[in-house]
């Protein structure tokens, strides 16, 4: 089966079909996402906190990216899967993010690469996309940036700062990228930037007037506890379920109802007895057999 395209894409905002796009990093987690239907996957440098526990996505590297995006393609068919690039790896100029870029969409499988930062990378998003690898911007809180926004602060909130985000994605849209995350801003703003834009917005923490949203996959699930963004709902407390499981199976162990006899495998009584016999020289002290075995999985 084919994988969406960029233009597949572009065409859920024309028939103004929402667009729903979640992050995976993993087999498990992009497995699950396609076949619930989200076809759509952002291996998000989000991994550097909720898989590889960093407290930011700055430490994240060009590898980690490609190291997570392979299993995100190869258990998946139809999704379009966009790989995060990570800090470090563009801005310092478009030639270092073209050989980048490159490397992620050749070694990985990937359909597209995202970038943070408006008109500033406008150039590099120009070049990227006319070297034929498709862009998706960044704009709003741009978690690489942390350290200067100085936190996971909402942006855009005063009329100068909104007016440089509807630019920003202007020029995003301008050089070419094929749609742009809106994190973090008004929902007001998204609205006004979304209705400026032909191609997609896709928000998190943005509100609803954009084309789409993107979650973080721990987010949604209640598996991420360091962090409880206000824009994220939780539909199930997986976290919860999953650390009463654990508990579960560990007592299960302590208390040897764990494995039980439909957990076992057994042999033929006849060969225990010859495994016996060829022992019995070496010791007497071994008279286990089907039945005791049994019986003792089955008294707990
Ligand atoms: O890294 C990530 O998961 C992201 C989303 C928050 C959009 O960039």
């Amino acid at each position: 089966m084919k994988r969406i395209t960029t233009l597949q894409i572009q065409a859920r905002k024309d028939q103004d079909e929402q667009i729903v796009m979640l992050t995976a990093y993993d087999a498990l987690s992009a497995s699950l996402a396609e076949q619930a239907g989200i076809d759509f996957l952002l291996v998000g440098d989000s991994l550097g906190m909720v898989v590889l526990g960093y407290d930011s996505t700055v430490p994240v590297t060009i590898d980690d990216i490609i190291h997570h995006t392979k299993p995100v393609v190869a258990s998946t068919n139809r999704a379009h899967v966009v790989a995060d690039m990570p800090f470090g790896s563009y801005q310092s100029g478009w030639q270092d993010a073209m050989k980048n870029a490159t490397r992620i969409m050749k070694e990985t499988g990937a359909s597209s690469v995202k970038l943070e930062g408006g008109t500033r990378i406008a150039e590099t998003v120009e070049k990227l996309v006319q070297s034929g690898i498709p862009v998706m911007g960044h704009i709003g809180l741009t978690p690489q940036s942390v350290n200067t926004l100085g936190g996971h602060k909402i942006q855009g909130t005063t009329p100068r700062s909104a007016v440089k985000l509807i630019s920003d994605a202007k020029s995003l849209e301008e050089a070419g990228a094929f749609s742009i995350v809106l994190e973090t801003i008004p929902a007001a703003l998204s609205h006004m930037i979304t209705t400026r834009l032909s191609i997609p917005t896709i928000g998190i923490g943005a509100g609803p007037y954009c084309s789409g949203q993107v979650q973080v996959f721990h987010d949604i699930l209640g598996l991420y506890k360091d962090f409880d963004p206000k824009h994220a709902r939780k539909f199930v407390d997986a976290g919860q379920l999953l650390g009463d499981a654990i508990n579960e199976y560990k007592t299960s162990v302590k208390n040897k109802s764990f494995p039980n006899s439909d957990e076992s495998f057994f042999m033929e009584d006849r060969n225990i007895k010859l495994i016996q016999k060829m022992i019995n020289n070496e010791t007497s002290s071994d008279t286990i057999d089907n039945s005791s075995a049994i019986n003792q999985s089955q008294e707990h």
